[in-house]
């Protein structure tokens, strides 16, 4: 199986280029490798822990959706979504809140920080301290585990939240698994060797220090923020220093090796301040030039923005909404049709054994056959009704339904009707033999 590698950009904000450079292209650039299977999402739903705003939160989905398109991301290759277009988020939130342990949260960085100043200045520890806060990192973990990533790239103040995000997934299956890992545990990845881009007067470029380049604004204003990049008072024709210039720092993240190596020498020859400006201005000029035309583009068609992340929610659901209804099973909120099948599969908890699983997706009630091994032999096709779904899955187990070969399809029938199928395979005798091997087991 490919590797998934899942991020999430909380959306309050406009990208700069420093976002840009230090998250954004690297994760396009990794989306493009075939061993790896990206999911990148608007984490929305984090927003609004920040920002009470609603306009704000608009605008800043939709800029930060269009970055990402606008810089080369292929939504027909990533999973591209908003997060608040999977329902399936909040509900396993709720699923992994309850095992969560609040000794755990308690120690996250973020409510930490905010118990620390609120006692340093007298005030009431909790006081300004929302819900949303402080169960930030379970949230977090619904984002990751719901798709069982495998690696999660995120900046150095984060990598705690993957590890909680691994604790509470470990703690899930270990309560509801039964020796099935229903959780993959993720892994922080930190770019170490991603430069964080400096700003305008040298620190880190972030909106808290107003010292920001804009990404997708004109060339004017791009030109005027690189005029107030601070340098030192070297005159024109005085060596400069390329180690001690964020300018050039600047300058390094976006050209090529030989125009490093070129402006590098020229500076140490004298090179004018006004004249490494103009560079860097012309260097980025161009290589964003056309990612802007794409994003005002993008930005001026919402319909198109927002066809392109529905159809990335239906992809996600595509995985969110089965897995979901197997561990809404597993913690035993089932379909009381089941109970008779479930206290039977109790009893023989000790063993590993095949199931069958409800559950309910956009198109109506459906059920699985499942392998011991968890390996999906069969899909019902979906029933308007529980009933009917229940009475499929029962005529099922007693062998009244009818199994037929079609094709490269193992089939199942009851009066006349194609009630499931199993996933085209090239040995459709061997799927024959586990989906009736499967059965007569529960
Ligand atoms: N908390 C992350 C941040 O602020 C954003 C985020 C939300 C995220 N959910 C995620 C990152 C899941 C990685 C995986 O940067």
């Amino acid at each position: 199986m490919k590797k998934r590698v899942l991020t999430g950009i909380t959306t309050t904000g406009t990208p700069h280029l420093g976002n840009y450079a230090g998250a954004i292209r690297p994760a396009i650039a990794a989306s493009k490798d075939a061993s790896v299977e990206s999911f990148y999402f608007l984490a929305d739903y984090h927003a609004l822990i920040k920002c009470d705003q609603p306009e704000r939160i608009q605008q800043s989905r939709m800029e930060i959706a269009a970055t990402w398109l606008a810089g080369g991301l292929d939504p027909e290759r990533a999973t591209f979504y908003r997060q608040s277009d999977i329902p399936e988020i909040p509900e396993l939130t709720w699923l992994l809140t309850c095992v969560a342990a609040k000794g755990l949260l308690n120690r996250a960085h973020a409510y930490k920080a905010a118990v620390d100043q609120n006692t340093a200045t007298g005030e009431d520890p909790d006081a300004g301290v929302t819900m949303g806060l402080f169960s930030y990192p379970v949230l977090m973990a619904a984002d990751i585990l719901m798709f069982n990533a495998n690696l999660v790239p995120v900046g150095r103040d984060q990598v705690q939240h993957v590890e909680m995000a691994r604790d509470i997934g470990q703690r899930f299956n270990h309560l509801f698994g039964q020796g099935k890992e229903f959780f993959v545990l993720p892994e922080a990845a930190v770019e170490e060797d991603v430069a964080t881009l400096p700003g305008l007067d040298g620190r880190k470029m972030s909106k808290s220090y107003d010292n920001t380049i804009p990404l997708f604004s004109s060339s004017k204003e791009l030109k005027a923020a690189i005029s107030r990049i601070v340098t030192d008072s070297k005159l024109p024709g005085e060596a400069k220093d390329p180690a001690n210039s964020h300018l050039f720092t600047l300058y390094q993240a976006f050209a090529s090796r030989e125009q490093v190596t070129q402006m590098r020498q020229e500076l140490l020859e004298g090179l004018a301040w006004g004249e490494a400006k103009q560079r860097l201005f012309e260097l980025l000029d161009g290589q964003l030039a056309e990612p802007r035309e794409r994003y005002h583009q993008l930005m001026s068609q919402p319909q198109q923005l927002e066809e392109i992340l529905q159809a990335g929610a239906v992809k996600a659901r595509k995985i969110a909404t089965p897995f979901l209804a197997e561990l809404r099973e597993a913690v035993g909120l089932r379909n009381f049709n089941q109970v008779a099948v479930s206290a039977k599969a109790e009893k023989k908890k000790v063993k590993k054994t095949s199931r069958i699983v409800s559950f309910r997706d956009d198109s109506g009630f459906r059920f699985r056959v499942l392998a011991a091994e968890g390996k999906d032999l069969l899909l019902s096709v979906a029933f308007a009704d529980g009933r009917a779904a229940g009475m499929a899955n029962k005529a099922l187990q007693s062998g009244e339904a009818e199994f037929r070969v079609a094709g490269n399809q193992v089939q199942a029938w009851l009066n006349g009707e194609l009630i499931g199928e199993g996933q085209a395979t090239s040995s459709t005798e061997q799927l024959l033999a586990d989906i009736q091997q499967a059965l007569a087991q529960e």
